[in-house]
């Protein structure tokens, strides 16, 4: 293994040289203490990076004592199995209570409490689960065999996933200059095998809410489904809108939209493994229901992909929200918001950057005369861990509670203006955050980037190579 390959290796497998690694049950077990060391070792130095808001998304509250506190709610039900309702039938009460609760912020109320949903375990099973309900409910109720859905090309990309698993045809709508699903675009292509239309609130690459007012009129017209992603928005925008901020309508009160996903696990500040999936009608939730009753090991019936499931996630994501309430989630929505805007600000003020569309709470930019990747690689060296976006090239910086923290963005900000002059230095050779992005974008680069990324999923699910 040549020396950058060791690099790699270590880049990955960073514990491998400093824990035993068990590729095979150990005889007797180990010492609890010495795993609670290990542990307590590992989480510590890998939360640093996002508890310092150095991090764009990933970690958004980044509050230890809430974690601690829903890590003690979780221990009570962490061993308790949903599927038996009638042993735990205090998560029947937390789920049905967290539906409501998210029905209600996403504009339930509009709609005759006929909003209703389901817990999934994250934003990719919520957007997966919902592509199924169209399917199933197109098959039933309109004889579609072989099913469309128009999503944006800024969808995210669980769609394409739950598509491929479905035997779902998916057509791409293009953005407009303003970074916003072109809507005549989805329009001219409703066919008799649309089964539903997608807009997001707001989109992964860009934070975005797309025009749901315009797509849910089209939804209504041809009578399909408008699913709107707010996986990622979903649980802050409602928030920011309380406190002044303008966001465009997205939720149930817009006519015409018939589900929308929003993760717990993400601005609803819950515990990784948790999203509501809400629907604008039982009989449309129904279609993603499993029953069988003729099976030898009883009565099944299960709302979702799941089986078990860990009550302790239901508990501690009802404790999040119950604990958090309305104006806890307001006062880290308007937080946020405030240093959004200090960054889009400085921004538009570096002549070789430039915004995409006109942001929220995620700020997305990039450069019409410099590599953005540059600019990351300076960042990087610098601590800073941003998301890179491709076609195009771009950055995007979500944020998040801990960005909040006082001097944080003042100091990105800082660091920014000085890799873009880096990026402007023409003895910096290829940019190395940006080396995969360009190869993508053709089916010959596509091809070679699938490879690449399989065998990387090969590597992680192996265990660590030997020093
Ligand atoms: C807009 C949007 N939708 C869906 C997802 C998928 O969520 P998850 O990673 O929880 O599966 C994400 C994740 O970032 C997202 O930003």
């Amino acid at each position: 293994m040549s020396n950058s390959g060791d690099e790699l290796l270590d880049y990955f497998y960073p514990y491998r040289s400093r824990y035993p690694v068990f590729d095979r049950l150990p005889d007797s077990g180990v010492d609890k203490g010495e795993v609670l060391r290990y542990i307590e070792d590992m989480a510590g130095s890998e939360d640093a990076l996002g508890d310092e808001g150095r991090c764009s998304g990933s970690i958004y509250l980044g509050d230890h004592d809430h974690y601690k506190f829903l890590s003690e709610v979780f221990s009570h039900f962490a061993h308790a199995n949903v599927l038996q309702r009638d042993m735990y039938p205090s998560a029947t009460k937390f789920e049905g209570e967290i539906i409501s609760m998210v029905a209600k912020m996403l504009g339930g109320d509009s709609r005759n409490g006929e909003v209703c949903g389901v817990l999934t375990s994250g934003g990719s099973e919520s957007l997966m689960s919902a592509l199924y309900a169209y399917r199933e409910w197109a098959r039933k109720e309109r004889g579609i065999e072989d099913p469309e859905v128009i999503i944006p090309v800024t969808a995210h990309v669980a769609l394409d996933k739950g598509a491929h698993y479905f035997g779902i045809k998916v057509l791409h709508a293009p953005v407009t200059d303003e970074y916003l699903v072109d809507v005549d675009w989805v329009s001219n292509h409703i066919n008799a095998n649309t089964i539903a239309i997608v807009g997001s609130a707001g989109s992964y690459p860009y934070g975005l809410v797309d025009p749901i007012e315009e797509l849910g009129k089209l939804a209504l017209e041809h009578g399909i489904g408008l699913h709107v992603d707010g996986c990622l928005g979903g649980f802050l925008l409602p928030f920011a809108a309380l406190s002044g901020w303008k966001v465009r309508p997205f939720d149930f009160s817009v006519p015409g939209v018939t589900s929308i996903s929003v993760d717990t696990h993400k601005y609803g500040y819950a515990l990784k493994g948790t999203s509501v999936l809400l629907y604008a009608s039982r009989q449309l939730r129904k279609n993603q229901y499993f029953t069988y009753p003729d099976w030898p090991g009883g009565l099944y019936l299960s709302p979702g992909m799941a089986g078990s499931r860990s009550g302790g996630l239901i508990a501690s994501t009802w404790a999040s929200m119950v604990t958090m309430g309305s104006a806890g989630y307001r006062k880290i929505a308007n937080d946020i918001m405030v240093t959004a805007d200090k960054l889009k600000e400085a921004i538009l003020d570096i002549d070789d950057l430039f915004i995409f569309g006109d942001p929220l709470f995620l700020v997305a930019f990039g450069s019409k005369t410099l590599d953005i990747f540059h600019v990351n690689d300076y960042l990087s060296q610098k601590g800073w861990r941003m998301n890179g976006l491709q076609l195009p090239a771009g950055l995007h910086f979500c944020i998040t509670r801990p960005n909040t923290a006082e001097g944080v963005i003042e100091k990105f900000i800082e660091d920014l203006r000085l890799a873009v002059e880096y990026a402007k230095r023409d003895d910096i050779g290829g940019a190395k955050s940006g080396a995969l992005y360009g190869i993508a974008g053709s089916p010959e680069g596509n091809a070679a980037v699938d490879e690449l990324l399989s065998g990387a999923l090969d590597g992680f699910l192996d265990v660590a190579p030997q020093v």
